[in-house]
């Protein structure tokens, strides 16, 4: 058992959590009450594969905030009616964890056919991603080449590690454990501004209709700081 942190170091920090749809999905709730129990305020959005893994209600009662699903839904009165925008305007860091092969594969491919696609074109904080698959997926130069772009775009990347994989095999795709990841985020965030554009010296919340305008391909994200790929 972990020993207690007095200190909440996330304090009013608001955290995305993008799961995607694989195995480690599971431990992303043990992420979730890690972030929570450090007082960050963690909005869980979960792809459509990610529910066939682990539910929205794990992620609700562990976070005490709703779990996002849907790029689409109807808005009760007093919501946003951007719903694949805002959550990320407001974010101080979004992780990805469990990040799936096909969900870099999107990322990279600049997509936003879903939710979570869709906010991380979105945000403008910094974006810790944390593959996990299968070894044969991770080394594939496909997966190898986006993971490349991310790193070009600022993506971070944590893992994954290598060791006795869930399908039976070894090698390198486990997702980063649970408190290695949420070690990360303290230090990502530790002293970091709550502007939405690292470094920019901005105060507060970039609001919309206020943002910078940028030109197109400009880079969204804090300067490159992942490593190259372990595999
Ligand atoms: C039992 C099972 C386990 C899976 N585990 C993984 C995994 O660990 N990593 C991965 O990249 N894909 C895994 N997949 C495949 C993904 O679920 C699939 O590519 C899916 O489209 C991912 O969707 P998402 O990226 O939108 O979450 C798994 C599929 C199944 C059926």
């Amino acid at each position: 058992m972990d020993a207690p942190d007095a200190r909440p170091r996330l304090e009013g920090k608001r955290l995305i959590l993008g799961v995607g749809g694989g195995i480690a999905a599971y431990k992303a709730c043990d992420l979730a009450s890690r972030l929570a129990k450090d007082k960050a305020q963690v909005t869980a959005v979960l792809t459509a594969s990610a529910l066939k893994f682990v539910t929205p209600y794990a992620f609700e009662a562990l976070t005490g905030r709703p779990c996002l699903t849907e790029q689409f839904k109807r808005i009760a009165p007093g919501e946003s009616p951007y719903p694949h925008i805002d959550p990320a305007a407001e974010a101080d860091l979004l992780v990805i964890a469990p990040a799936t092969a096909n969900l870099i594969a999107r990322l990279a491919a600049g997509m936003a056919d879903e939710l979570l696609a869709a906010l991380c074109l979105t945000a403008r904080c910094p974006i810790l991603i944390c593959p996990a698959m299968n070894v044969q997926m991770w080394e594939h130069p496909a997966t190898q080449r986006n993971v490349k772009t991310l790193g070009q775009y600022g993506y971070r990347l944590l893992g994954p590690a290598s060791g006795n994989l869930a399908c039976g095999m070894t090698g390198a795709g486990r997702m980063a454990e649970p408190a290695e990841i949420h070690e990360q985020i303290r230090k990502l965030m530790e002293g970091a501004p709550t502007a939405n554009f690292p470094g920019s010296g901005a105060k507060g919340r970039v609001k919309r209709g206020k943002q910078r305008k940028r030109g197109r391909g400009g880079k969204n994200q804090a300067p490159p700081k992942s490593e190259p790929p372990s595999a």
